[in-house]
């Protein structure tokens, strides 16, 4: 029988020293203060076979987030499976934007296109609870892990199945948010980085030689119709499509376009609203 210490040195040989400490404290069931504290102790051989095939799968590209089950996002933990989007930081700024716009609304009605595992959903009816919030996606397995990270954070959140804006025909928002696929389907991003152990769906709009906007299209395109008067739309977008997602901004009948960079200084949020009210 193997130490946690002697684990955790074997697998920091074969994937980054931060994962493999997180993989040993997850299967061993130890905080990381037990780890330095007492290396010494024993990891049953059931554990040490877990841990080995968990290490496998690191090295081979998956992310940590599926191999835990779980993903940190604006200070709350998400469970995350094979069939949702492991949440990114620069998701974030969306929540920050967000906030900003709905401290001028007393009782805002909130709508999440493409909630994936529910974290922007969440977190705002989380930290604005006086929100109505509903959160679509087209994916029924990613619907049923937001509901239960909607249930594990006691947040009301009304989930729909469809496609943007399908499931909500005639409804109007005082705030649209939106972290749509928008890697082009082309992208040889997509054959790296642990991305072919995500969804496809969640990445890529899938158009054969297209420029990965096409979902930004619909959902702005049908913004005019869904917003408030003054409301606001928010979409991440890739680093190099600030400009045209403004321009569909524009042509979409919204005012006050907007990018907003993340904290690695990439255009990645654009926005604005509708002044007056549209059909
Ligand atoms: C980039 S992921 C974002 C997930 C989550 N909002 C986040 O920020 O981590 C995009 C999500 O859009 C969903 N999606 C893709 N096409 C869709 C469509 N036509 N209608 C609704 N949702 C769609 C995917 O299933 C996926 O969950």
């Amino acid at each position: 029988m193997t130490s946690i210490g002697d684990a955790w040195r074997l697998a920091r040989q074969r994937i980054d020293r931060l994962d493999a400490r997180l993989l040993v404290e997850y299967v061993a069931g130890c905080s990381h203060a037990d780890l330095l504290a007492h290396p010494t102790r024993s990891l049953p051989a059931l554990q040490e076979r877990r841990l080995d095939a968990l290490v496998r799968r690191r090295a081979s590209g998956e992310p940590l987030a599926y191999l835990l089950g779980c993903a940190g996002f604006y200070g709350r933990e998400f469970t995350v499976t094979a069939d949702v989007l492991v949440p990114r930081p620069e998701t974030e700024l969306l929540v920050e934007l967000a906030l900003e716009r709905l401290q001028h609304t007393d009782q805002p009605v909130v709508a999440d296109l493409g909630t994936g595992s529910g974290v922007l959903a969440v977190t705002l009816k989380c930290l604005c609870p006086q929100a109505s919030v509903v959160a679509v996606d087209l994916s029924p397995a990613a619907l049923d892990v937001a509901r239960l990270n909607a249930s594990l954070h006691a947040a009301t959140v009304r989930f729909v199945q469809g496609d943007w804006y399908g499931p909500l025909t005639g409804e109007r928002f005082d705030l649209i948010v939106a972290n749509p696929p928008y890697v082009a389907a082309a992208d040889p991003h997509l054959e790296r980085d642990g991305l072919p152990f995500e969804p496809r769906l969640a990445l890529t709009d899938g158009v054969a030689g297209g420029d990965g906007l096409e979902c930004a299209r619909a959902i702005v395109g049908g913004a005019a119709r869904h917003l408030l008067p003054g409301g606001w739309l928010l979409i991440e977008h890739g680093h190099e499509h600030a400009l045209a997602v403004r321009e569909l901004l524009r042509r979409g009948g919204l005012s006050g376009m907007a990018t907003w960079p993340d904290l690695s200084g990439s255009e990645r949020v654009s926005g604005a609203c509708l002044v007056g009210g549209r059909d």
